[in-house]
């Protein structure tokens, strides 16, 4: 398994090709919903195919301090026994989120119209994010919440009645929507939020299901409160952020050809399908209905030549998460590859341009950074016989991003030395059991 406290570094040394059927574990959006709606539902929740991720086990620890009593019959399952919008109790301790920016500005939301006071910490990365971007509108509402000049720890007051609010959000967030939504339920009159750019809709899907009085199209939400939450089934899908490593992956490395079996393609998650596309990928796309009132599909993908690529702007949100990826791609494509219009990516769990371009340079990638960007000058490798156009072995920092981490290590298959990947404990907030995983297929990747 990857992290704990002793797993610190990878061994990451050229593997492949990668062969064979894998399932990626539990979307970690998904999950977390799944936990908190199922926690402010009347009648019990059963949860499948949960995220046995630390950011999501996290959320799940910080709901039972709040007295929800929660049942884990077997790894991948949970019991949510709900206690209805009102029946969240005291905790008598901070409430820790660990790396969970979602966990974090969704329970700000849903804890701002409590009637006790509670307070939100996170780790070292967590406590660097903006929260602004939650207090403000959270605060137009009427919450009371003080945080240290916008970042955690945040107090958050009792308020029993917050008002509706109807907000034009000024960054494209699913996280800042979620929470006014979670906030809405504990409003007097409706919440609008109108976004920038359309986010992931797992927030609305899942209230429609458990029953909250919620109309919603790409872009805007209406939730009217008032209805009482009942408790529903959850079959999460695999997470596609977590599969899209393996698509670089079955990509960028010779002679190989992945399935990844049931993984959830919400069309506000799947941008980098169309990116990779764009950059000449070869991914089938297997439509098996729905799971959980989410569109899912087996992916099959084979290697291809990369070509690098203009990525369009208005794909960014719909790929939020996996520029990393994108990056670990477009250093080994052909040609220029231009990421803009994602400044964004500077406040996720670090910032990802910077340490990206960082971790790919260590490596001998051609990368410069703009503010909101990066011009990557591909080395060619997918062009190649498999040797050709290699990036070399090296030292590498993840600087504790997990999903930097695992981009890195799909670097390396494809570089002509050993690269030890530092700082990698954090891969198990999202993908535990990413590097058995890995080598299962024919990565090479071990431990340090
Ligand atoms: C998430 C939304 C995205 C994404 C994060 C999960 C969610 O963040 O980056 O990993 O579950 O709502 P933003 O909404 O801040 O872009």
């Amino acid at each position: 398994m990857s992290g704990g406290p002793d797993a610190k570094a990878w061994f990451a040394a050229p593997g492949g090709p990668l062969l064979g059927e894998i399932s990626i574990p539990g979307d970690k959006s998904v999950s977390h919903r799944a936990l908190m709606f199922g926690a402010l539902a009347e009648g019990t929740t059963r949860i499948s195919g949960f995220l046995e991720g630390e950011d999501t086990r996290a959320t799940a620890t910080i709901l039972q301090c709040l007295g929800v009593r929660m049942e884990a019959p077997s790894a991948g399952e949970r019991i949510v026994h709900g206690v209805g919008l009102r029946g969240l109790r005291a905790a008598d301790a901070a409430l820790d989120c660990g790396n969970a920016g979602t966990g974090m500005r969704l329970l700000a939301g849903l804890l701002a119209g409590q009637d006790f006071d509670s307070v939100l910490v996170g780790d070292a990365s967590l406590s660097k994010r903006p929260m602004r971007r939650v207090i403000d509108p959270l605060t137009q509402m009427g919450a009371r919440i003080d945080s240290e000049g916008g970042l955690p720890p945040l107090r958050i007051h009792a308020k029993n009645v917050l008002q509706g609010i109807d907000y034009e959000c000024p960054v494209a967030s699913a996280q800042v929507k979620s929470a006014l939504l979670l906030a809405g339920l504990y409003a007097s009159g409706a919440t609008t939020i109108r976004e920038p750019h359309p986010t992931r809709d797992y927030t609305e899907r899942m209230l429609a299901a458990f029953g909250a009085d919620i109309d919603f199209a790409p872009g805007v939400a209406t939730l009217r409160p008032g209805r009482t939450l009942r408790a529903t089934a959850v079959d999460v899908p695999a997470d596609f952020s977590s599969a899209a490593f393996f698509l670089v992956a079955a990509s960028v490395i010779p002679g190989s050809q992945l399935r990844l079996l049931r993984v959830g393609i919400n069309p506000r998650r799947t941008g980098f399908l169309d990116a990779l596309r764009l950059m000449g990928a070869d991914i089938t796309v297997h439509p098996l209905g729905e799971q959980g009132g989410e569109p899912v599909a087996d992916l099959e993908v084979r290697s291809a030549r990369l070509r690098g690529a203009a990525i369009p702007e208005a794909l960014v949100p719909d790929m939020i998460d996996e520029f990393p990826a994108l990056f670990t791609a477009a250093a080994l494509a052909e040609g220029v590859t231009t990421v803009s219009g994602a400044a964004e990516l500077r406040v996720k769990e670090s910032d990802r341009i910077a340490v990206m371009a960082e971790g790919l340079r260590t490596l001998g990638a051609a990368i410069d950074e703009t503010p909101d960007g990066a011009v990557i000058r591909g080395s060619g490798f997918t062009a190649g016989d498999g040797r050709l156009g290699r990036l070399h072995g090296g030292h590498a920092d993840s600087r504790g991003d997990h999903r930097i981490a695992m981009s890195l290590a799909i670097a390396a298959q494809c570089a002509s030395g050993e690269v030890r990947i530092d700082d990698i404990a954090n891969v198990a907030t999202s993908f535990p059991g990413f590097d058995a995983l890995a080598r299962s297929v024919g990565f090479g990747l071990r431990l340090a």
